[in-house]
């Protein structure tokens, strides 16, 4: 059985990813800091699909917890066959008025936590094969603020990665989302029609999920899930950074 560790596992796109894993046989590492949340999640997909489920608490911006789920990853005596990065949240200001740590906290959760777990990852997946998605978003197309600044490094890193590791068995796939139905807008305090969203830009996360793991099955750089946002990215690269930017103000994705 292959067995995939999903980061941001306890709630929305990284609870979409191991439910729908789980019930193709896949076993489960699972990894956030709501371990209460995890070990709920663990048993369900237990019970349900008789998988194995190993639960491992970490908040991914400390440089030590970060390094267990790393030295997890390096284990060749059990090793992960598809690795999830797929942590992130978002901060509710712009950039000059907000906190500076929090800012370092949201680079570290998206970027280098991520860059460490592919290095790791890709100890045992060079020869053996692999997989690894990496949940960016459509804002990573787009300039605003760091959020995107983020999403675009996992976007072209996946690119060039992917390229490269093809040739040892490992795809990379950067997930580029636009608006989902997850905790993500709630958690930075905005309800869904804070960000004036027509309600047709809307995702839903099992949509999404599936999208990704095809696209990744397929050895795919650059996932985009649904038609409105491949056109959304296609427009967003003919129009003037300018115009792009001015857009962007409204939303989070
Ligand atoms: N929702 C959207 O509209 C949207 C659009 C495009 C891209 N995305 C991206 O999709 C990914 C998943 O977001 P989501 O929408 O599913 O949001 P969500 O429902 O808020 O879930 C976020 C997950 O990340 C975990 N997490 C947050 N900070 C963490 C930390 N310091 N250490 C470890 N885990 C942490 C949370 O778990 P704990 O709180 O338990 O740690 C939770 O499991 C993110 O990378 C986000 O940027 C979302």
């Amino acid at each position: 059985m292959p067995t995939a560790l999903i980061t941001g596992a306890s709630a929305g796109l990284g609870a979409e990813f191991a439910r729908q894993l789980a019930r193709r046989g896949a076993d489960l590492v699972l990894v956030a800091r709501s371990t209460d949340a995890l070990e709920a999640q663990a048993a369900e997909l237990r019970s349900a699909h008789g998988v194995a489920v190993e639960v491992l608490p970490a908040d991914l911006s400390v440089a030590e917890e970060v390094e267990r789920v790393a030295a997890r990853l390096r284990d060749a005596s059990d090793p992960v066959d598809l690795l999830v990065n797929n942590a992130g949240f978002g901060l509710p200001l712009h950039f000059a008025d907000n906190d500076i740590d929090d800012e370092v906290r949201h680079l570290r959760v998206h970027v280098e936590a991520s860059m460490r777990l592919m290095h790791a990852a890709l100890q045992t997946m060079r020869g053996r094969g692999g997989r690894i998605i990496n949940v960016a978003s459509v804002a990573g197309f787009i300039s605003r603020s760091t959020y995107s600044a983020c999403k675009s490094w996992l976007i072209g890193f996946s690119r060039w990665a992917n390229a490269e590791y093809s040739r040892d068995g490992v795809t990379v796939t950067a997930l580029c989302p636009g608006f989902v139905h997850t905790t993500f807008h709630e958690r930075m305090g905005l309800a869904q029609g804070d960000e004036g969203v027509p309600r047709l830009l809307w995702l839903q996360a099992p949509d999404v999920v599936r999208a990704g793991l095809r696209d990744a099955a397929l050895g795919r750089a650059v996932s985009i899930p649904s038609l409105r946002y491949k056109a959304v990215v296609a427009l967003a690269g003919l129009l003037p950074r300018s115009v792009t930017a001015g857009v962007a103000r409204r939303g989070r994705v």
